[in-house]
């Protein structure tokens, strides 16, 4: 039998106060995960239902975001958190003074899926609080993501899974209902060097900077561009599924700035939706960056920033980051296949 999510977090923890608080965290968010897929489950046809607002981030407010946001706070309010900070929420809430962690989260992830039936998910970061957030509660979330404690994903598809880590590998567990809780599924992924496909949402392409349609160019050229091969894309539209995809199999998502207003920095939000992501995917021996830095040492502004994001298979994502650091050899490279592209005619 597979050892359970409850034995791998005491394995994790040991002796450790922080780590063992980091891991009740997790195991209340677990339960929420499960009280939230079983109201997913049940469906109901106001659940996709925009609730005629927008969030914090501007985004239009669904029935279910909402329904996320208040189960996943009553499992923070359970939870050794001195600050909660959601994607639904304008500014943090404060919970217990005195605990020494604070949780960031994405209770709804992919919500455009919502009333399609496609894998949607939450995202959820966990970082310490120190006497210095304390003095200046505004510090919480602005902490870098490399200070995360521990992060992860749940994913709302076929099967419920949780992907998390903390700092010592990703590993994946799957809600077992005869058993009643998570078990197991793979325990330190690591994702192939080698990406043979892509996400990126390409109904923008006219909105990129050159250096990333000329990355997308030299892709879809495939076996008569410059890569010398074929690649795949698949692009679902929650990132959860997106990135577990890629933790499996390899690959590169990519959602980059663009010209569109309020795009500058792309789509998703650094403290709750990329750092986590990045935290899972550096420790599956992969990377993530927002094309040329990496995602955990860049120092958020505030709780809702957003960041363009680059990540996958290593290898994949380095040349991404040479494609816009480097404009010379894509000038050298353009006169041949520039033309190309799918998207030109
Ligand atoms: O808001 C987050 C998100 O839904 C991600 O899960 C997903 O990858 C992305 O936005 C989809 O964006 P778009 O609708 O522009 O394709």
């Amino acid at each position: 039998m597979a050892s359970s999510l409850d034995a791998h977090l005491r394995s994790e923890c040991g002796n450790d106060p922080l780590k063992q608080q980091v891991a009740e965290t997790i195991r209340n968010l677990a339960g929420a995960a499960v009280k939230l897929r079983n109201k997913i489950i049940a469906g109901g046809d106001g659940m996709g239902q925009a609730r005629g607002g927008t969030n914090a981030g501007g985004d239009v407010q669904k029935e279910l975001d909402v329904i996320a946001d208040r189960v996943f706070l009553e499992a923070a309010e359970a939870s050794p958190l001195a600050y909660f900070g959601s994607e639904e929420q304008e500014g943090a809430v404060a919970l217990k003074p005195d605990a020494s962690l604070a949780m960031a989260i994405d209770p709804l992830d992919g919500s455009s899926n919502i009333e399609t039936n496609v894998s949607i998910g939450t995202i959820f970061s966990i970082l310490p609080v120190d006497e210095e957030h304390r003095a200046d509660p505004s510090r919480v979330f602005r902490q870098k993501g490399s200070r995360q404690l521990g992060a992860g994903f749940f994913i709302y598809g076929p099967q419920l899974l949780l992907v998390m880590s903390m700092g010592n590998g990703t590993h994946v567990f799957i809600f077992s209902p005869g058993f009643g809780g998570f078990v197991e599924l793979k325990t330190s992924i690591a994702i192939v060097d080698k990406a043979n496909e892509f996400a990126i949402n390409a109904s923008n392409y006219r909105h990129w900077d050159q250096p990333i349609r000329s990355y997308v160019d030299d892709l879809l050229a495939g076996s008569e561009g410059p890569r010398e091969r074929d690649f795949n894309m698949r692009w679902v539209g929650s990132m959860v599924a997106d990135c577990y995809r890629i933790l499996l199999r390899g690959g590169i998502f990519l959602y980059p700035g663009d010209g569109r207003k309020g795009y500058a920095k792309g789509r998703l939000r650094l403290v709750y939706e990329a750092n986590p992501v990045a935290f899972c995917i550096e420790n599956a021996g992969g990377k993530a960056t927002d094309g040329t830095t990496s995602i955990l040492d860049i120092e958020p502004e505030g709780l809702h920033d957003r960041t363009p994001l680059v990540f996958g298979s290593k290898r994949e994502v380095e040349r991404v980051a040479r494609y816009i650091a480097d404009p010379s050899a894509l000038a050298e490279r353009s006169p041949l296949f520039g033309k190309r592209s799918l998207f030109r005619a």
